[in-house]
């Protein structure tokens, strides 16, 4: 799948999840399980464009600098609203209030990303490139924060570091997870069936997170340092 594509449906995904809270037409899920899925697409969504989109443009695309600046300034006030979200219980009186200035936020974000972005990106790079970056940014997801860190570093070399915060945070997943378990242990060993959904992280069904990436084409990308922890 094409980068721009693959992060395309990122945000569609994103913007409905924001639309079913606002609305609270949530199907069969609760509020608090669709924030959780914002929180965690987001996240993982702002890394990979902060570990590889963003220094790739700037490099190829320099013309488009200060967009990226203005870019790294928006995902940095997301964070700290779905930061904040994270920590705010569905039925606080500020909730609704936080999720629409998010919404706003992420739907001017997005904007320009789709008007301005991806078009320059179609236009400097061929479909074999995008195809590329469209799979480093589908492996990275697999290795990406699942949870905010606003004051965490957002351009490289330093947030290639966050490759560790996100495996921090999916085993915090995991420990949730075996708490839950021995929280619910009978006696006998078996374990009672659960009230909800399991935490669960579907990110890695698959994949195999350290498989290298293999290059068709994008000989001067390949070449990239901001790419080299992704090869
Ligand atoms: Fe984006
Ligand atoms: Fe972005």
């Amino acid at each position: 799948m094409k980068a721009t594509e693959l992060l395309h449906r990122d945000h569609e995904t994103v913007d409905k999840a924001l639309e079913q809270i606002r609305t609270g037409n949530t199907g069969s899920k609760t509020r608090g399980e669709v924030v959780a899925e914002v929180v965690r697409d987001l996240s993982v969504h702002a890394a990979i464009e902060e570990q590889i989109l963003y220094p790739l443009v700037r490099e190829f695309m320099p013309d488009h600098e200060a967009e990226i600046l203005e870019d790294l300034e928006e995902h940095h006030v997301m964070k700290v609203l779905v930061k904040e979200l994270a920590d705010m219980r569905t039925d606080d009186d500020r909730f609704i209030a936080k999720v629409i200035v998010l919404s706003e936020i992420v739907e001017h974000h997005v904007d320009e990303e789709e008007s301005e972005l991806f078009p320059a990106m179609e236009q400097r790079f061929d479909g074999d490139e995008l195809e590329d970056l469209g799979e480093s940014l589908e492996k990275a997801k697999s290795m990406a924060p699942t949870r905010p860190h606003p004051h965490g570093p957002d351009e490289p070399p330093a947030n290639l570091a966050n490759v560790a915060v996100g495996l921090l945070d999916d085993l915090a997943v995991l420990i949730a997870a075996i708490t839950y378990v021995l929280n619910h242990l009978q006696p006998t060993g078996s374990v009672q069936p659960p009230p909800g959904p399991l935490p669960r992280d579907d990110r890695l069904d698959g994949r195999d997170p350290i498989e290298p990436i293999r290059w068709r084409s994008m000989p001067a990308i390949e070449r990239s340092p901001c790419l080299a922890a992704w090869r």
